[in-house]
């Protein structure tokens, strides 16, 4: 598949987040959405309100990346409100077949994500469940981390154990994606790309996540 972009809005100015989302919107595939709860996270962002605001003016579809406790219970309410993709951690759900299962009945994308040290094997048979994986390339909670290249066998291995199968799954990186680390990601296997701080942090926002996608089809 093609590389897509999915700018994280983690670091845009949440005083005028329709207007960020805006500045990407023809430059990029999602708008990448971190939900998180002080539980699972020590960090607190933004909840289904803020992402049914967003819904109603983004002119490309939303990527909720839920960093929560209990994704069981919000998973699906997200997909409800009309979110393209729906991220559940597996360190988090108690129980993500069924979590997953009710993420695709209400219309949106079902996503896995992984932490830096969790393996992905024990979850493997679950890979025809889902329609993205997500790894992360940092520990999660913060924006503008340094990226973990220690991660890239696990993408590696990700992308292998989709191939052998031929499943349709994307493969998605979050954390410290940016010039310098997105082609160790492509290379590896990754196909969706979220970028905060390397698109928000940038001059022209726009132009930044047009530079990142041009890297990752190089
Ligand atoms: C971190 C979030 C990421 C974050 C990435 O927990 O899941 O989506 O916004 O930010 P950067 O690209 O700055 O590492
Ligand atoms: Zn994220």
């Amino acid at each position: 598949m093609a590389p897509q972009i999915s700018p994280s809005i983690l670091s845009a100015d949440f005083a005028h987040l329709a207007d960020d989302v805006n500045r990407v919107a023809d430059a990029a595939d999602w708008v990448h959405v971190d939900v998180m709860d002080n539980h699972f996270v020590p960090n607190l962002t933004i909840g289904l309100p803020v992402v049914e605001a967003l819904l109603r003016t983004s002119p490309i579809p939303l990527d909720c990346h839920l960093m929560i406790e209990d994704p069981d219970r919000w998973a699906p309410r997200f997909a409800e409100v009309g979110a393209g993709s729906v991220t559940i951690h597996a360190e988090a759900a108690k129980a993500p077949i069924r979590t997953l299962r009710a993420i695709r009945s209400a219309g949106a994308r079902a996503s896995l994500g992984i932490n830096p040290a969790t393996a992905i094997e024990p979850y493997a048979d679950l890979f025809g469940e889902i329609d993205m994986l997500l790894l992360m390339t940092v520990e999660p909670g913060f924006g503008g981390q340094k990226f973990l290249d220690v991660v890239l066998p696990k993408v590696r291995r990700a992308r292998a154990l989709i191939k052998d199968r031929d499943l349709p799954v994307w493969l998605q990186v979050d954390g410290g994606v940016s010039a310098e680390t997105i082609e160790r990601c492509a290379e590896a296997g990754a196909d969706v790309f979220v970028a905060g701080s390397a698109v928000y942090g940038a001059d022209d926002p726009a132009e930044a996540a047009r530079r990142l996608r041009a890297q990752a089809e190089k």
